[in-house]
């Protein structure tokens, strides 16, 4: 495995690299959700790329970017062991420039349920995924439904700037007992982490209505809100795949997510059906 610093270090080493490059953006601190993406990149192209950057510009001003858990040798061990050819590593200073070129999100799909809550993360997200896939060139590059709004304003930058990439949608990792797998979860106090179990439950709870035959978006949203009345929710909200709200489930384009605070960790998840 070669690890590389510079962005202009990897376009040079890009332009030799033969076959089929599969990509995995993360911010590190790897667990078994981003393992799962580095693996299907595996299966699927002839070299993989795996990028490890704590992205400065999707944390709002208050937000945990210093204390983001940085944990670059145990991610470097990892990747070596899954197979991956290039782990990207950029520091802050090469990646952003003064008086620079962004990308801002789409005005009202970038600023609903996640970007209403954290106004200017989805710009600071697009611009750097932009930036790593102007410079890895991926042909393929693996996303987590986990961060489903990500997923979609991602697609849509890709679609929006003729970017020449696949975006695959990767199923969401999760503990045995339901906890959707995530680098903020090393912050859950024992007693936090039970009760952040209520997302995972509440969820499961619409998905066993919709299988008896509940279509009904408030009934849905209703029945999740009971479940998490012990903690701080944000958003309960259904929307189609497109991330417009609807009021009826349609199968195969619905997605039911919420938002919650345990403690001073925000957490989110959820439920495709
Ligand atoms: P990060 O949170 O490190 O996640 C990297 C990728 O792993 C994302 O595509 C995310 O959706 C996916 N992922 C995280 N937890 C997952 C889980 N439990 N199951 C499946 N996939 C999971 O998302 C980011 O980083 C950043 O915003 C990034 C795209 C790298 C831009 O900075």
């Amino acid at each position: 495995m070669k690890i590389i610093k510079y962005p202009t270090d990897f376009m040079k080493t890009r332009k030799e690299i033969k076959g089929k490059v599969g990509f995995v953006p993360t911010m590190g601190a790897l667990h078994q959700g981003h393992l799962s993406l580095i693996k299907q990149a595996r299966e699927e192209n002839d070299v993989v790329v795996v990028s490890i950057f704590v992205n400065p510009t999707q944390f709002l001003p208050g937000e945990d970017f210093e204390k983001y858990p940085r944990k670059y040798e145990a991610d470097r061990a990892v990747c070596e062991r899954v197979g991956v050819d290039y782990l990207f590593m950029p520091d802050v200073k090469d990646i952003y420039f003064d008086d620079e070129a962004r990308v801002t999100a789409p005005k009202i799909k970038g600023y609903i349920l996640e970007g209403l809550n954290r106004p200017g993360h989805f710009d600071g997200v697009l611009t750097v995924v932009n930036k790593l896939l102007n410079i890895v060139k991926p042909d393929i590059a693996y996303f987590g439904k986990k961060d489903a709004q990500q997923l979609y304003l991602v697609k849509k930058m890709v679609r929006d700037f003729f970017l020449d990439t696949e975006i695959k949608e990767c199923d969401i990792v999760r503990e045995p007992d339901g906890l959707a797998m995530s680098s903020r979860n090393v912050y859950l106090s024992e007693e936090e982490r039970k009760k952040a179990l209520l997302l995972s439950k509440s969820l499961k709870r619409a998905g066993k209505l919709i299988m008896a035959g509940e279509k009904k978006c408030d009934v849905l949203k209703k029945a999740m809100e009971e479940i998490l009345k012990p903690i701080e929710v944000e958003y309960i909200e259904i929307v189609s795949r497109d991330f417009e709200k609807i009021d009826e489930i349609q199968k195969e384009n619905s997605i039911i997510l919420v938002a919650a605070k345990v403690g001073n960790t925000r957490l989110i998840d959820n439920l495709w059906v």
